[in-house]
């Protein structure tokens, strides 16, 4: 067979898939208990609604998207985020007032692939829609952090910074051209580039690091507004006890954001893809994709490289393995009764002999081995010299506690 996954994406299959499914069952739970419903949004939106909601200078636009005519003549694009499209789907909802979602999904770039960096990639959620509150903010920088650390990632350093509005953000993205109009010969050609279609981006760069430490800082020139709401979820994060550093440079990839903006930064990761997550407030999206004026706050998190950040994450994903000396069809009969139970237990179907069947018990590294011997009872055997013989009614009690 000559065919391999494409360039960029991952076949995601047991054991490794079991800590996935871990994770993407804890989101669930965490993003409930947040009060965020699901949305489950179309992998695939008008090109135009990316390039106006996005931003047409930024890289996600210019380089990244997959973008095609489909039979009836219409530019679609792979959606590369989720935010545009669910500021869509509120705004078509017709609903008034606050709205909350979450989401899990794919997502699509055309990115040079490496480690954590993937063309499909797999991003989970949230969007808190029409309101200006920086408690909402604050929630969702909370439900972030809450979510990654307890999925075990305890290396995780949380950044913040407000980028400002369009009233005080155009004043210092000046003070800032001219900064790096004066700095043109020292910066990278990346960085000189976009000193006139977008300056903020330099302040991402990491070679160009040293030229820019004494860049004028957004933080510096906010309006009273901007600067009001930023301490209050300063404020507000403290007072939840969650840690986090200021990190005046961070701008973010996609031009919608105002104010707040933040990353869950995985250290031990490498730099190139150690954002393991961010997000931030965008209250002229929905204008910028022709909708009423709708302010938001929201964030996504990148499951490929929590999960490398996670290190080696293989997982038995049953209970047990049911050994039949009876044959498969009392297996399966057996096995349908601890099914019932709640006990996560694969059997043998094709017939193959008790020795072949411990066999595959072991190589699926299942806790406890279940032998039926056709007498109504089972033989759990967690170890050698472990073994416990129980009826079959009673045996999901086995596996509680
Ligand atoms: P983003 O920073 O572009 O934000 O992506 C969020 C996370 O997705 C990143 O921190 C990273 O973990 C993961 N990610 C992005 N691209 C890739 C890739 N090529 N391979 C692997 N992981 C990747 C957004 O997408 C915004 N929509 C977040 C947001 C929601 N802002 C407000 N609401």
């Amino acid at each position: 067979m000559s065919f391999q996954p494409p360039k960029g994406t991952d076949d995601v299959i047991a054991p490794a898939s079991q800590a996935w499914r871990e994770a993407l069952r804890s989101w669930e739970t965490w993003s409930e208990r947040y009060g965020y419903p699901l949305i489950s949004l179309p992998l695939f939106e008008a090109t135009d609604l990316f390039e106006r909601g996005v931003g047409d200078t930024t890289e996600v636009v210019t380089k990244q998207m997959y973008t095609f005519t489909d039979q009836g003549g219409r530019s679609v694009t792979l959606r590369p985020e989720g935010t545009a499209g669910a500021v869509r789907a509120y705004l078509n909802s017709g609903h008034q007032g606050v709205w909350k979602g979450a989401y899990s999904g794919p997502f699509f770039r055309y990115e040079r692939p490496q480690a954590g960096r993937r063309r499909q990639f797999w991003q989970v959620g949230v969007e808190y829609l029409d309101t200006s509150s920086p408690v909402a903010d604050t929630e969702v920088v909370e439900l972030g952090y809450r979510f990654i650390t307890s999925l075990g990632l305890s290396e995780v350093d949380l950044l913040i910074n407000s980028i400002g509005d369009p009233n005080c953000r155009p004043g210092y993205v000046e003070e800032l051209r001219s900064y790096l109009r004066d700095k043109e010969p020292e910066l990278s050609t990346v960085s000189a580039d976009l000193i006139d279609r977008n300056p903020l981006r330099v302040l991402d760069s990491r070679i160009d690091r040293d030229v820019l430490v004494d860049a004028p800082r957004m933080v510096d020139h906010l309006c009273d507004a901007c600067a009001v709401h930023y301490k209050a979820v300063k404020d507000g994060l403290s007072g939840l006890q969650i840690p986090y550093s200021e990190d005046p440079n961070l701008v973010r990839g996609l031009d919608y954001y105002t104010r707040t903006a933040f990353e869950y930064v995985a250290t031990g990761l490498d730099a190139a893809q150690n954002a393991v997550g961010g997000g931030g407030r965008y209250d002229g999206l929905a204008e910028a994709i022709g909708g009423r004026p709708t302010p938001g706050v929201g964030f996504a998190l990148g499951l490929d490289r929590i999960m490398l950040a996670l290190g080696d994450p293989e997982r038995a994903y049953l209970d047990a393995y049911l050994v039949s000396e009876t044959g498969p069809e009392d297996a399966l009969r057996v096995a349908s009764q601890l099914r019932l139970q709640g006990v996560r237990v694969d059997l043998d179907a094709e017939g193959r002999s008790v020795k072949a069947q411990f066999r595959t018990a072991r190589r699926l590294e299942v806790p406890v081995v279940l032998v039926w011997k056709g007498d109504g009872h089972l033989v759990g055997v967690q170890t050698e010299s472990e073994r416990a013989e129980l009826p079959l009614q009673e045996v999901s009690n086995w596996f509680k506690g």
